[in-house]
C-alpha cells in the first residue's frame, strides 16, 4: 500500500521508526513531515495527510502528535476523512472493521514504539466488514455533506 505519514514536533522520532517499520512490511511511505523537532502546528500536518487521503493520492494515513488527538481532529475536517485515535490494538482493528477509518492516529507521549507498531499492524491487517457498517459510514458522510 501507499501510506502517508505525518506528525508534529512531539513525534519526529516515533514517526521515523513507524515509517521504517512500514517499509519493512513492504509498503510505500509518503512522508509529509515534519522532520524537525522545532515547535510547529499539528493542524498543518493533519490537513496535509487528510487531503492526500481524500484525494486518493495514498491508500491511508498515519498521523502522530503528542496525543494523536489534535492532528486527528484537524484531518477529520477534510471531507471524506475518517481519522481515528487508537491507543490499543483492539481499537485499531475495529476502526477499520467497523468505521472504515482511512487514517489512524496515536500519541507519541501516550504509546511506546512497540505498541505503536502493533497498533499500525492491527489496523493494516484488518478489513472493513461492510454490511450494516456501510450504512453507518454512509450516514457519517451525509453529515459531512450537510455541513455548512
Ligand atoms: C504539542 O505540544 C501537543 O499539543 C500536540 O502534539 C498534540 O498533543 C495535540 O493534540
Amino acid at each position: 500500500m501507499r501510506i502517508a505519514v505525518a506528525n508534529d514536533h512531539a513525534a519526529v522520532e516515533l514517526k521515523s521508526k513507524i515509517a521504517s517499520y512500514l517499509k519493512e512490511l513492504g509498503h510505500e511511505v509518503v512522508n509529509y513531515g515534519t522532520d524537525e523537532t522545532k515547535s510547529c502546528d499539528y493542524p498543518v500536518y493533519g490537513e496535509k495527510v487528510g487531503r492526500a487521503v481524500a484525494a486518493g493520492e495514498v491508500d491511508c494515513g498515519v498521523l502522530i502528535c503528542g496525543t494523536g488527538v489534535g492532528i486527528s481532529i484537524a484531518a477529520n475536517k477534510v471531507r471524506g476523512v475518517r481519522a481515528a485515535v487508537c491507543s490499543d490494538t483492539a481499537t485499531a482493528r475495529l476502526v477499520k472493521q467497523h468505521n472504515n477509518a482511512n487514517i489512524i492516529a496515536f500519541g507519541a507521549r501516550i504509546v511506546g514504539e512497540e505498541l505503536a507498531k502493533d497498533i499500525v499492524k492491527a489496523y493494516l491487517d484488518a478489513e472493513f466488514m461492510g454490511d450494516r457498517h456501510s450504512k453507518r459510514v454512509d450516514m457519517i458522510h451525509e453529515i459531512e455533506m450537510r455541513r455548512q
